[in-house]
């Protein structure tokens, strides 16, 4: 029979149990920033919609959580980058009161989501096989 690693056929974004589980906590609470966007709209709520889509936001250390988990799956990071700046203008566009614009920013970050959940899956592995990833992502310029 084959295995479901086998019938997945996305990339594999190798992770430490733990980091696994941190990455689906992460997931579910954007999920959760993503329903707070949506519930704040209709009422103009724009602090509400800044305040979620920025728990979704870029920054450093954001940064280099998604090198950290996209360690050994090329190109995860950067998709990772680009979903968090993509969050971050929707709170832009919360900030300038501008309902037609947090709507675009929406959607082009809900595109982000569903583009990465297309090519990539989680694959655990041992902690000392996700250490030695770390050490080659810290070796590399
Ligand atoms: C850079 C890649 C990436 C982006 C961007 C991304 N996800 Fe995920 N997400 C994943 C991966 C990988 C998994 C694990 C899927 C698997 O192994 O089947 C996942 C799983 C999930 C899960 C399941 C969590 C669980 O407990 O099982 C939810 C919910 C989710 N994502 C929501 C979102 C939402 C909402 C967004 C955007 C607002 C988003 N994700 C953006 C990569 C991403």
């Amino acid at each position: 029979m084959m295995t479901l690693n086998q019938m997945d056929r996305r990339i594999p974004v190798p992770l430490s149990a733990h980091m696994a589980l941190h990455q689906k906590a992460n997931m579910r609470a954007y999920l959760e920033a993503v329903q707070a966007i949506i519930a704040a709209l209709p009422g103009k709520d724009f602090a509400a919609v800044s305040h979620a889509a920025s728990s979704m936001g870029f920054s450093a250390a954001t940064a280099q959580m998604c090198r950290k988990m996209g360690a050994g799956a090329q190109g995860f990071a950067e998709q990772a980058i680009g979903f968090h700046r993509s969050a971050s203008a929707i709170a832009a566009a919360a900030q300038n009161r501008n309902t037609q614009a947090v709507l675009q920013r929406l959607g082009d970050t809900l595109r982000q989501c569903t583009t990465c959940h297309t090519t990539y899956r989680q694959q655990v592995v041992t902690d000392p096989a996700f250490q030695r990833l770390l050490e080659r992502l810290q070796a590399s310029p």
